[in-house]
């Protein structure tokens, strides 16, 4: 069989990204537990890193080591793809030494050139358009808290961006509603919207767009890359805050969710986190566990 890449959520069949879920609830519980489970012994993840990280750069190297295998942490700022060695032939070279690579990077067109041209399984780990990752950790932690997501209601507030992507992936793939809430002009993708309608609304008012909703989620007003337009989108942004004043309005069991890092005072309140409805220190742990399925599925034998 050729190599799976999972470059977005719709790399996978839906049936393969449930199971994925309920892998990640199992070697959740087997960590608790304290079963050793090594299925990569000897392995090797290699991890391009373009753009900073916490959350993702920690769960991938303590998965693998989890796992009885290493992880080799790659910056452009000290490897020769800081210095312009074509993307093609690092895929080539690295690819015959690792079993494989996860990237977080700008131009989801690299990521994808990388992949063409590597023999081992490439994870996006972020990318401007996409990040894949951070949905297999949100869905977990949906469906650990309320059950199935399907056919519930989730409501994205704020910018139109690759984790704002990920979701309208994530709601063909495991088939619930979203309600994408940002102000005009910070739209997610045309393309997208346009092939998910039907299942996918935008609706620029907060107070409506929540109403109803099972899960609320936001993120950064400015992301990676776009630190030039903070205060333009401070300003574009400012109604469209996530409060617990705003969750009110949202369904009775609603649930909050934010990838962090987080800007209190921004995107959200300077309470939102400690809300009862807030699970994002769930949502970052799950983050191991997804990616330790995610690794099993692409890279066990
Ligand atoms: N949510 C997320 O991807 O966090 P990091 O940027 O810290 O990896
Ligand atoms: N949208 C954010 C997510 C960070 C995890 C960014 O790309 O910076």
């Amino acid at each position: 069989m050729s190599t799976r890449h999972f470059l977005t959520l719709l790399d996978l069949e839906a049936e393969e990204l449930g199971y994925l879920i309920q892998r990640a609830i199992e070697l959740k519980t087997m960590l608790r537990q304290g079963r050793r489970h090594e299925p990569l012994r000897n392995q090797t993840l290699g991890m391009i890193f373009e753009k900073s990280s916490t959350r993702t750069r920690v769960s991938f190297e303590v998965a693998m080591t989890q796992f009885g295998g290493a992880s080799v942490f790659l910056s452009p700022r000290d490897t020769q793809l800081g210095r312009g060695e074509p993307v093609e032939d690092s895929a080539r070279v690295l690819s015959r030494m690792v079993d494989g690579v996860m990237i977080r990077t700008f131009s989801h067109e690299t990521l994808e050139t990388f992949a063409k041209h590597s023999s081992v399984p490439v994870i996006n780990a972020l990318t401007d358009e996409f990040h894949p990752c951070q949905l297999l950790a949100d869905i977990q932690t949906f469906t650990e808290h309320r059950g199935s997501i399907r056919g519930r209601k989730v409501t994205w507030v704020g910018d139109g961006n690759n984790v704002c992507h990920s979701w309208i992936n994530a709601a063909r793939q495991f088939d619930f509603e979203l309600v994408v809430c940002a102000p005009e002009g910070f739209d997610p993708r045309a393309d997208l919207l346009e092939r998910e309608r039907g299942r996918v609304q935008v609706e620029r008012d907060p107070e409506r767009a929540v109403k109803d909703a099972s899960l609320v989620v936001t993120d950064v007003w400015a992301s990676m890359g776009q630190e030039d337009e903070q205060a333009r989108r401070a300003s574009a942004f400012r109604d469209y805050q996530v409060s617990p004043a705003l969750m009110d309005q949202a369904a009775d069991d609603a649930l909050f969710m934010h990838c962090l890092p987080a800007h209190r005072g921004e995107e959200i309140s300077e309470d939102m986190l400690e809300d009862p409805r807030s699970v994002v220190w769930d949502e970052a742990e799950n983050r191991l566990h997804a990616q330790k399925a995610l690794l099993e599925f692409l890279m066990g034998s």
